[in-house]
């Protein structure tokens, strides 16, 4: 940490160790019910309705209100869904930017208007996803969704081109957990980011290639080191020269409030802006990419809604 923070490593260290900070997202289905209650709290900047808060407020049910870190609101606003997109989280677990992604494709009547595929490797966190869901969103959005799980990076082969809009949660070393939990402590290696980097390549891959011409991806992680965060996009802007480049915003764009710019994308760190750690890139498919082929026989086709399998 020192070699890649150098003389800022301390505040850092520091600044990770206090208790995280949290924003609140109240569900937008009770927002007119909860808003009173939260109208006294600072608001997330560039976020809609998101308010700060050092802890967790007492008296909200997880349906009625979801808390996390103010950065993870700020990835899945990255990913700008609109009604109507086809949309992959490729590691959807807990689950609180499914959340985001979701709200912003529920539609009047309680239905989802456009796809969602939600996608967590863990059996016993895809679980708790799904009953996430079933509590926040309406029965006709819930059941709507697909949740499977695969290995992430295997998308690309079975859904070549199907996405509007790709999330990419990677799996990471999640530093800050590390530091707070002796045992993990204790079990960390310098083989285990290179190992991590290695994953997250070949996931980005997949949703890389999951993502239709034109589409859009954001690849975010939870770890300070550069190997899990710009080194891991730089390798797969090579590897898949061509059909990808990546999306530069104004620093005037409220999303990123707080960070600070990486060679790729950006980050929030916690000595200086109270949020995260949390690294996020904006990828683009090029709209003339060429359509690959699957190994299912599905290249080219139109995205069809599923019709089975959601999470109601
Ligand atoms: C950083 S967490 C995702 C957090 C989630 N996006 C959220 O906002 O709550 C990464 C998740 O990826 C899952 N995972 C790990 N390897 C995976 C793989 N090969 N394919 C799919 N999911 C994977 C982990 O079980 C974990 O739940």
């Amino acid at each position: 940490m020192l070699a890649e923070f150098g003389p800022r490593w301390p505040a850092l260290c520091e600044a990770l160790l206090l208790p995280r900070r949290h924003a609140v997202r109240p569900n937008p289905r009770l927002h007119a019910t909860l808003a009173p209650a939260l109208a006294q709290l600072p608001p997330v900047v560039g976020i809609a309705d998101a308010r700060l808060c050092d802890d967790p407020i007492s008296g909200l049910s997880p349906d009625e209100a979801y808390f996390l870190d103010p950065a993870s609101l700020r990835v899945a606003a990255l990913l700008d869904v609109q009604p109507g997109d086809a949309v992959l989280d490729l590691c959807a677990a807990p689950g609180g930017k499914a959340l985001c992604i979701a709200d912003a494709l529920v539609d009047d009547d309680g239905g989802l208007d456009g796809h969602l595929h939600l996608n967590e490797l863990s059996d016993a966190r895809r679980f708790r996803l799904l009953s996430t869901l079933r509590g926040w969103l309406p029965a006709p959005a819930a059941s709507a969704i697909l949740l499977t799980g695969h290995d992430g990076s295997r998308f690309g082969l079975h859904r070549p081109d199907a996405f509007d809009r790709v999330l990419l949660d990677a799996p990471c070393s999640s530093e800050r957990h590390v530091l707070l939990d002796a045992a993990a402590l204790q079990a960390w290696t310098p083989s285990r980011p290179r190992q991590l980097a290695q994953r997250q390549f070949a996931l980005l891959c997949a949703a890389i290639d999951a993502c239709r011409p034109g589409g859009r991806v954001v690849y975010a992680t939870c770890a300070l080191l550069e190997a899990e965060n710009d080194a891991v996009v730089a390798r797969a802007l090579t590897r898949r020269s061509g059909r990808v480049h990546k999306v530069a915003l104004p620093a005037s764009d409220l999303r990123l409030s707080g960070s600070e710019p990486t060679a790729h994308g950006w980050r929030w760190l916690p000595d200086t802006s109270g949020e995260g750690p949390m690294y996020a890139a904006l990828l683009e498919i090029e709209a003339d990419a060429e359509v690959q082929s699957a190994d299912d026989g599905s290249a080219g086709a139109p995205w069809q809604r599923p019709r089975r399998g959601g999470a109601g």
